[in-house]
């Protein structure tokens, strides 16, 4: 349930991206379920099928203020800010369920997508195939202010 509380067992698989950040996921026939915990005041997120920030990246990334959690669908139309909502570039809002809580100073959000959407700012996700991914993580919760820590790393998505 993406509540905004991993549990333990709750997801398949994990990784941690940095000793501040983990990525959490586990897949049905076609939706991928992901948590991401970072150690951060404000935003934390992530960008499929790239191993560098550049134009034309499917991203999410969510935070939580007091009560409320958001997570967005997002894309990147620049290698830089601004990574915008792709609501407003035309698309549609993929993210199906979402939750998100911040306890002792890390934010954990959670979100499910389908593989595929069918909206052309989504990646196409493949069960099996390794994905590069990005990940970022701040301490402020406006997607204008840039992280305070990034990286990048490879999954695979077993089935
Ligand atoms: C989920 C959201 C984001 C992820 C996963 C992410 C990831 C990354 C990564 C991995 C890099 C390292 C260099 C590179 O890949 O070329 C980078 C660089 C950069 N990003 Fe992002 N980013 C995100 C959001 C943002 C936002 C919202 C901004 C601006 C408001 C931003 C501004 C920058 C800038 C200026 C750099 C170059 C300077 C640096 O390396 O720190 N990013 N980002």
């Amino acid at each position: 349930m993406p509540d905004g509380i991993i549990g333990s067992g709750e997801y398949e698989y994990w990784q941690a991206l940095s000793d501040s950040m983990e990525m959490h996921w586990s897949t049905t026939g076609d939706t991928i379920q992901i948590g991401l915990a970072g150690r951060a005041a404000g935003w934390v997120g992530i960008g499929l099928g790239t191993p560098r920030m550049m134009a034309g990246v499917d991203f999410f990334a969510g935070h939580v203020d007091g009560e409320d959690a958001v997570v967005w669908d997002l894309f990147s139309e620049n290698p830089r800010c601004p990574i915008r909502m792709d609501t407003a570039i035309g698309g549609t809002n993929d993210i199906l369920r979402y939750g998100g809580q911040q306890v002792d100073g890390v934010t954990t959000i959670e979100f499910e997508r389908l593989f595929a959407t069918g909206d052309e700012y989504d990646y196409e996700i493949r069960a099996g195939d390794p994905i590069a991914i990005i990940w970022a993580l701040s301490d402020s919760n406006s997607m204008t202010v840039p992280h305070r820590e990034r990286g990048s790393t490879t999954i695979i998505l077993r089935r």
